[in-house]
């Protein structure tokens, strides 16, 4: 989501709805079938020796509202993964995203059987810290960003910290990175140049509508201003969003209302590329979906 959105209950719940609408419009699901399939192999190779008894661990970094964790327990259940040796580790740097993730795991029945799972407000730039992650250091089996996620790092620098830190956090030799970018903001030659502009994917800036769930009377109202702008990489789609009350005569107020602007960067595949290897990390192979692009990376070495 924005840099420049509110840390509101309603906006944690908005996004969500709006995920989920996602999810079935751009038959995103894709992305569930990815992240199965790659916990599928971790499960197959974990050896309790190996992992010194540990659990496999998986971490979604920017995890939301925790969609592709609680998506892989359902799935994982389905498919009969064994899940009681497997860790989920969800962070998200807005504590109303954390919160609405712990809801979401007490609303999913199979996350009751994930071994553990821990929900933790932070700083995908400040993984390996004392608060965070420090005590993970080589023990991440599975590490997932997903949703193009890594496009928020905007400012110079960021892209480096981030996967410095996740090349850190990588479990040597068996652990693995999927890095997924949208394809409509990756470009594959040198020149800002989006391999798709897709227009089902700029559902941001359309006019939707999506009644809560949680909250009586209420319903989040998306609105387009202006168009989405791109300077050099960055490309930056201005909305607002209303919280709308319906009252008894049938009224509507609005609650709450935010200007939002989602920033997000374009990324070159060369530069993503060059600077995961200056990272410590090392490319094991892409895989194209319609939305998305997954670089599948691990520890070098
Ligand atoms: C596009 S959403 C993706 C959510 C989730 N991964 C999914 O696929 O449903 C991006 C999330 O990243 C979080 N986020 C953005 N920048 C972050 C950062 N620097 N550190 C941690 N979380 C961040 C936002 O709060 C938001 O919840």
């Amino acid at each position: 989501m924005s840099d420049k959105s509110k840390n509101s209950a309603y906006l944690a719940e908005y996004y969500d709805l709006q995920a989920k609408a996602d999810v079935k419009t751009l038959n995103a699901q894709d992305d569930a079938k990815i992240y199965l399939s790659a916990l599928k192999k971790q499960v197959e190779s974990y050896y309790p020796l190996d992992h010194h008894g540990e659990h496999l661990v998986v971490l979604d970094v920017c995890t939301g509202t925790g969609r592709v964790l609680a998506n892989l327990a359902t799935d994982g259940v389905r498919d009969n993964i064994p899940l009681s040796n497997v860790e989920f580790i969800g962070v998200d740097k807005e504590p109303s995203m954390i919160h609405r993730a712990l809801a979401v795991q007490q609303e999913t029945p199979s996350m009751s059987h994930v071994g553990r799972i821990d929900w933790l407000v932070g700083e995908a730039l400040h993984l390996i810290s004392a608060e965070l992650l420090e005590t993970h250091i080589n023990q991440v089996d599975l590490l997932l960003s997903a949703a193009g996620s890594v496009s928020l790092l905007t400012r110079p620098g960021e892209l480096l910290r981030f996967l410095a830190q996740a090349a850190a956090l990588l479990r040597p030799r068996s652990g693995r990175f999927y890095l997924s970018v949208r394809r409509d903001l990756l470009s594959t030659q040198s020149t800002t140049d989006p391999m798709s502009e897709n227009a089902t994917y700029t559902g941001l800036c359309e006019r939707r509508e999506f009644p809560s769930g949680l909250y009586e009377n209420i319903v989040y109202r998306q609105l387009p201003i202006g168009s989405p702008t791109v300077e050099g990489s960055i490309k930056k789609t201005p909305y607002q969003l209303q919280v709308i009350k319906w009252t008894k005569a049938d009224h509507e107020e609005v609650i709450e209302e935010s200007h939002i602007e989602s920033v997000q960067k374009i990324w070159e595949e060369p530069e993503l590329l060059k600077c995961s290897k200056e990272a410590g990390l090392e490319f094991v192979e892409t895989i194209h979906t319609l939305h998305e692009t997954y670089y599948v990376l691990k520890q070098a070495g």
